[in-house]
């Protein structure tokens, strides 16, 4: 089905791997391809709860766009190019599902922003961020510019943006780039703890955190007004009703999603 990516389904969690190693997981127009069918079945598959990405081998998540593409297009295919990458990102960024960023080595360029879009990150203590760019006379061009400042504010951003500068995972964890650091080994299986925790949660109720919370970051919502919108929705749910019933009947609540 996929000539990139690697999936697995297993207690709802659907793990995509993007294979790669040769070429560090550059993503390049076949991966993005392949990220947009994993996305489909992602919204259309009831077995999928969320959602881990991460790269294969030892050594790196994603170490960019693949560079080899970049040669002979003008500006006009540039944009098409950026924008085909960040309407992926988007598609994960505001999915209805968790989906996590198991950061297992280099997260550069592309690979950076890639994990920047997911909801949040779980690196491995070899991983690696940055935004190297400029060392190819480029700027990001999959939301990179935009995600960095929101998550670990313009100072910093600017800072990494303008020199290159790669991180750690535990400078990435200071910077709240991401949630964890935990060895090569454990980094599956730590991701797959926190989401087993979401997973036994009111799917519509983690949906409408999910898309409260992106409100934030969009200049054309009202937050606010959203969350207020949401917290109505949950009211007409069946888990809402569940949830209360359970806790007030001191029991374990039982979701459906409905
Ligand atoms: N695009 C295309 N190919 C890439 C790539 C990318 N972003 N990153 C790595 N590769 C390829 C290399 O060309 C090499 O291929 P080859 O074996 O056919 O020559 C292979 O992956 C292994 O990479 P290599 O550079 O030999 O590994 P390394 O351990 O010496 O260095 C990095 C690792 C991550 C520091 C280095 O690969 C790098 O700087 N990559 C580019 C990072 C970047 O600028 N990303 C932003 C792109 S916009």
């Amino acid at each position: 089905m996929y000539t990139t990516l690697l999936t697995s389904l297993e207690n709802g969690i659907y793990t995509i791997t993007i294979n790669r190693p040769d070429k560090l997981n550059a993503l390049n127009k076949d991966v993005f391809t392949d990220l947009n069918t994993a996305l489909n079945e992602i919204e259309k598959n009831n077995e999928i709860k969320s959602v881990i990405i991460t790269g294969a081998g030892p050594k790196a998540f994603v170490a960019g766009a693949d560079i080899s593409e970049f040669g002979g297009l003008n500006k006009a295919d540039a944009m098409k190019l950026a924008k085909r990458g960040q309407d992926v990102f988007l598609r994960i960024e505001n999915s209805a599902k968790p989906i996590v960023a198991a950061v297992n080595g280099f997260a550069l360029g592309g690979g950076c922003e890639l994990a920047m879009s997911c909801h949040f990150r779980v690196a491995a203590e070899n991983a690696k961020f940055g935004q190297p760019e400029v060392n190819l006379g480029l700027i990001p061009g999959y939301g990179g510019t935009q995600r960095l400042v929101q998550l670990i504010g313009k100072g910093k951003a600017m800072e990494l943006l303008m020199s290159a500068h790669m991180i750690d995972a535990n400078e990435a964890k200071q910077l709240g780039l991401v949630n964890y650091v935990t060895t090569a080994e454990t980094l599956l299986d730590h991701t797959k703890n926190i989401l087993n925790i979401i997973n036994s949660k009111a799917p519509l109720a983690v949906a409408g955190c999910i898309k409260a919370a992106n409100a934030v970051y969009d200049e054309t919502k009202d937050g606010y007004a959203l969350e207020i919108e949401e917290f109505g929705n949950a009211f007409a749910t069946e888990d809402m009703k569940e949830g209360t019933t359970a806790f007030l009947e001191k029991r374990k609540a039982v979701f459906t999603g409905k």
